[in-house]
Formats: C-alpha cells, sequence, structure tokens
C-alpha cells in the first residue's frame, strides 16, 4: 500500500511520453515517499520519442537513457498495454491514487477540410510518420510511392521530416531504426520531387534552421525554389528578430545564390529535387478522370496581410493545379479527449488547465502537449512537464491534494485489471522487446528492428 500514490496516464503517443518521469526524479528527491506509477497504452515506452522522431536522427534519442533511468526507481512501475479510458477509466485512477497526470499528448491530425482529403494516395504526416516508425496502427497504410511528385503541405519540422526521408538515398537509410517494410517501399519508390507547400511566406516558415540545413545538404537531391516567392524578402528580414533572420537568410541564399563550382557540380549531379512553395493553401484533392488515383492538388494563391510571424495569409482569388501522386498534409497535430469524465476544450483540443492543473478537478493534473498544444522541441515539453510537477507538489504541501489518508495505488488497478482480462507489459518485460529489437537490428546492421504489431510485442514481453 502506497503512502504516496502519484499516477500518470500515458495512454497514447506521446512526445511528452517519458518526460513526465523526469518530475519523477525531481519529485522523489523533494518527497522521499512519493511513488509512480506510469500507464501506457501499447507495450512500449517512449511515445513520440520512439514513434515521432526522424529514425536519422539518433542522437534526438538519447534522451531515452534518462527516461529509462527514471524508470528504473524503485519508486517508479511502468505497466504498459494499459488502455487508460477503455481499460480503466480515469475515475478509476483518482480513486486509486492520490493524483492523476494525463501526459498522452496530440495522437490525432488536424484536418485540411478540403475534398479529396479521404483519397487514396493523401496521407496525413501523422500516420505516413508512424508508418515508417513502427506504430502499430499505421502499419497497414503502405503509402503508394510510384509517383514521381510528393506534395506536402505545411512547412514545419514534421513536414521537413517526411520530405527528407522521402529523398534520403537508401544506403543512409538502411543505418536507422527504419522499419524494414518501410525501408523496402522508399528503395523502390519512383519519388523524384518533393514540394513543401506553406500557406504563408519565407518569413513564416515552421521550421528550425537545423533541419532545413540538412535538406540543403541532403546527398543526391537539389534545392529549386521560385525567385518569385522571395520578391521584398531580403529588405524585410531586416526588422525581424535574429533566429528567425538566419533562418530566413538560409532560406535566401538556398534560393537565389549562384552556388560555388563545387556545389553546382553537386546540385546538376542530384537525382532528386525539394523546394519549398510559398503563399498556397490547399483547396481540393484533384483525381484522373476515372477517380482511381489522384492527380494533383488545387491551390488557392494567397497574399500577406500584416509582416512578421503574425502575418495572415489571404486569398487572392486565383488557382494553381500542382501534379502529383502523393499528398501529405503536415499541418499538426492535436489532443483529442479519451475519458469522457475529464474537461476537454474542442476548439483548442487541450485540456483546461492552470499551469497543468486540470480545471474544476482537484488532484487531476496534465502535461506535454496535451497540455499546451502540439508545439515544441522535446526540451520545451520538458519544462512544460517540470511546471506540471512543481503545481502538484504544491497542492500537496499545501493540502489541496489531501495526502493524509493511504490510498491502494497500482494494487487495486492491478486487480481491476486482472478481472478485465489485461496483462500489463512491465518495465522489465519491455527490456525483454528492446533485447529481441536490437538483436534483430545488429543482424541488419541496424541500431533496432522494431517490432511491428502489439501481438508479437505481447508475445515477446510475456515469454
Ligand atoms: N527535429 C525536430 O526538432 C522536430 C521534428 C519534428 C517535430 N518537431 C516539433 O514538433 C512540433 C510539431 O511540428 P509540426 O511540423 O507538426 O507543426 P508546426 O511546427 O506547428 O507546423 C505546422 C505547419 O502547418 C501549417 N498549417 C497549419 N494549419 C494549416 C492550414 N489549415 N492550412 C495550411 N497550412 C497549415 C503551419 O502554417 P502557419 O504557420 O501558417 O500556421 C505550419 O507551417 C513543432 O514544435 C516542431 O518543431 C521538432
Ligand atoms: C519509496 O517509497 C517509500 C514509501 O512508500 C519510502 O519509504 C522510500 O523511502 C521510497 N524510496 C525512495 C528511494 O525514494
Ligand atoms: C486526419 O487527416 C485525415 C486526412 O487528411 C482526415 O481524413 C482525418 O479526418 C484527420 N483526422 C483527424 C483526427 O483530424
Ligand atoms: C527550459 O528551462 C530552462 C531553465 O528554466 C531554460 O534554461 C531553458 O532555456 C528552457 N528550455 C526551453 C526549450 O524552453
Amino acid at each position: 500500500v502506497q503512502a504516496n500514490g502519484v499516477m500518470i496516464a500515458f495512454s497514447h503517443i506521446v512526445l511528452v511520453f517519458l518526460i513526465i518521469i523526469y518530475c519523477i526524479s525531481l519529485s522523489s528527491q523533494a518527497r522521499r515517499d512519493l511513488e509512480v506509477d506510469i500507464y501506457e497504452r501499447l507495450p512500449v515506452p517512449f511515445g513520440l520519442v520512439r514513434f515521432g522522431v526522424a529514425p536519422d536522427h539518433p542522437e534526438v534519442k538519447n534522451v531515452i537513457n534518462t527516461f529509462t533511468q527514471t524508470a528504473k526507481h524503485s519508486n517508479c512501475s511502468f505497466y504498459g498495454n494499459v488502455n487508460v479510458g477503455k481499460d480503466v477509466s480515469v475515475e478509476e485512477l483518482k480513486q486509486a491514487y492520490h493524483a492523476v497526470i494525463l501526459s498522452y499528448g496530440a495522437e490525432g491530425n488536424r484536418s485540411m477540410g478540403v475534398p479529396g482529403e479521404d483519397l487514396a494516395g493523401v496521407y496525413s504526416a501523422k500516420d505516413f510518420v508512424g508508418w515508417y516508425n513502427g506504430l502499430p496502427s499505421c502499419q497497414k497504410l503502405s503509402p503508394d510511392l510510384s509517383c514521381e511528385t510528393a506534395v506536402i503541405l505545411g512547412q514545419g519540422n514534421v513536414a521537413v521530416d517526411v520530405a527528407r526521408i522521402l529523398l534520403s538515398p537508401i544506403d543512409i537509410l538502411k543505418k536507422t531504426d527504419i522499419t524494414q517494410p518501410a525501408l523496402a517501399a522508399l528503395a523502390e519508390s519512383q519519388v523524384r520531387r518533393v514540394l513543401i507547400v506553406g500557406r504563408r511566406g519565407p518569413i513564416q516558415v515552421a521550421c528550425t534552421i537545423k533541419e532545413l540545413r540538412e535538406m540543403v545538404k541532403l546527398p543526391d537531391t537539389r534545392p529549386e525554389m521560385l525567385a518569385t516567392d522571395f520578391e521584398g524578402i531580403s529588405e524585410a528580414i531586416k526588422d525581424v528578430p535574429r533566429p528567425r533572420k538566419r533562418l530566413t537568410e538560409l532560406l535566401l541564399k538556398t534560393a537565389l545564390e549562384v552556388p560555388d563550382e563545387k556545389e553546382q557540380e553537386r546540385r546538376n549531379k542530384a537525382s532528386r529535387m525539394w523546394a519549398f512553395r510559398f503563399f498556397r493553401s490547399p483547396v481540393e484533392i484533384l483525381t484522373n478522370p476515372d477517380s482511381s488515383r489522384i492527380a494533383g492538388i488545387r491551390l488557392a494563391v494567397n497574399r500577406l496581410e500584416g509582416s512578421g510571424e503574425r502575418a495572415r495569409a489571404v486569398l487572392t482569388g486565383e488557382v494553381e493545379d500542382v501534379s502529383c501522386g502523393l499528398v501529405i498534409s503536415s499541418i499538426g497535430y492535436k489532443s483529442i479527449p479519451i475519458d469522457p469524465s475529464v474537461p476537454f476544450d474542442s476548439r483548442q483540443a487541450i485540456v483546461p488547465n492552470k499551469m497543468g492543473r486540470v480545471q474544476q478537478a482537484t488532484g487531476l493534473y496534465c502535461s506535454g502537449w496535451l497540455k499546451t498544444g502540439p508545439t515544441g522541441v522535446i526540451a520545451t515539453t520538458m519544462n512544460n512537464s517540470f511546471d506540471t510537477a512543481r503545481s502538484l507538489m504544491e497542492d500537496m504541501e499545501s493540502g489541496t491534494v489531501d495526502i493524509s489518508a493511504a490510498k491502494p495505488g497500482s494494487q487495486s488497478i492491478n486487480s481491476l485489471l486482472k478481472k478485465r482480462g489485461v496483462k500489463p507489459v512491465i518495465f522489465s518485460d519491455w527490456e525483454k522487446i528492446d533485447s529481441v529489437e536490437t538483436s534483430r537490428g545488429e543482424a541488419r546492421g541496424k541500431p533496432r528492428e522494431k517490432l511491428l504489431t502489439v501481438e508479437e510485442m505481447l508475445q515477446v514481453a510475456h515469454k
């Protein structure tokens, strides 16, 4: 029986996932009597670090080492394969623990809201990324890569990740933990041209400079931007803040500057090309005459109203058709409600909260993208989660969260789960999966070969 049970639900895919566990180490320093249980829908931990971070960014995944250390803390337990909202309700968790922190991220995607969005050949970046990163629910996607041109809508880091994976030489990808089916499909891919389309202009791109630099340097590719997209930009950047200025300068250089001889030669030899296209919003997906596959996308031509980061795209009334066989919508993720008892703001797609305290729900907290919306890098999300942990600690100190009486914690939840035929995957079970994955990877010269179905994960975990 726990003195103080704190429970964290991660039933879904999350960038924040184990970031929260960081708070555990903070918390346990402050309170020696704290116990933290983590519930996760999938049999494997690490959320978006495993299923979102690009396979060719292994250094970003090093944060898993820190998460693992925390998960192995003697007062921290992991219960994977538990679907909060289905296998166990948030209300039941609140009964069993002094506090519940929801940290299940943003597993939905914003929809474009244009005709043809549901056609075969149109994918959300969320699903496309899930496919090449081994997310079980996305394995059936097997995207059709038999076309020459792909259009990605949105210009954030996710859009750039997708463009890079579509265009990377296969020799680079095969040394990463990208899944074997994705590797096979990409090796056969006919995609030679990737357009990354934004509704606003070069000063408003949402990606960061490191990711843009990677595109500029990507072997066997060349940039093909349009000079007309950059009219007036050299003057306009004088007034923008420094990080944004450097990013725009790199865009300008890539688009307009005549490269030196060596770079020119590299570009001439490249077999694939990429470009940002600006001032364009999706209007409609176009199909071939018998509607059997997509033939292109109709884009509305925009102009900007206002300047800087806050400039707004306004329709000019003009449209432009672009031929392509693949459309990937990368216009942002969004959180979804998982339990009717938890307040949810559908407009902002977050759980309404003050510093992580869920409004009108004592003992209930949120962190990560569920708390703020889907923005920021891992470090941003860590800070966001530390703040929630701090709020909870304050509430325990002040007595807002009453910890005077013991709560049963995982003991009562585990007996509920048993009755319902749900067998959790604990951290040492995950380590069995981890070891199978790394040894399968080793055999292929990759850091890891991920298991692709929940069934196989459970088989290995419960062997
Ligand atoms: N390597 C990394 O560090 C890395 C990798 C992946 C993701 N991340 C982070 O994860 C977060 C999420 O990334 P993200 O790329 O999904 O989101 P994001 O950075 O918010 O980018 C979303 C893009 O979609 C556009 N957009 C939104 N609604 C639209 C609409 N209705 N029509 C047309 N375009 C629309 C946005 O344009 P507007 O600006 O005009 O709204 C923006 O270009 C970001 O903070 C990102 O930096 C980081
Ligand atoms: C774990 O929690 C118990 C109380 O449930 C406490 O006595 C113990 O000191 C804690 N251990 C650590 C390492 O924090
Ligand atoms: C995700 O995007 C797809 C295609 O763009 C759309 O059909 C679907 O409704 C979106 N899902 C959510 C949860 O918005
Ligand atoms: C996180 O917080 C630390 C300490 O306040 C700060 O130094 C750092 O810049 C923050 N990181 C991000 C990405 O917000």
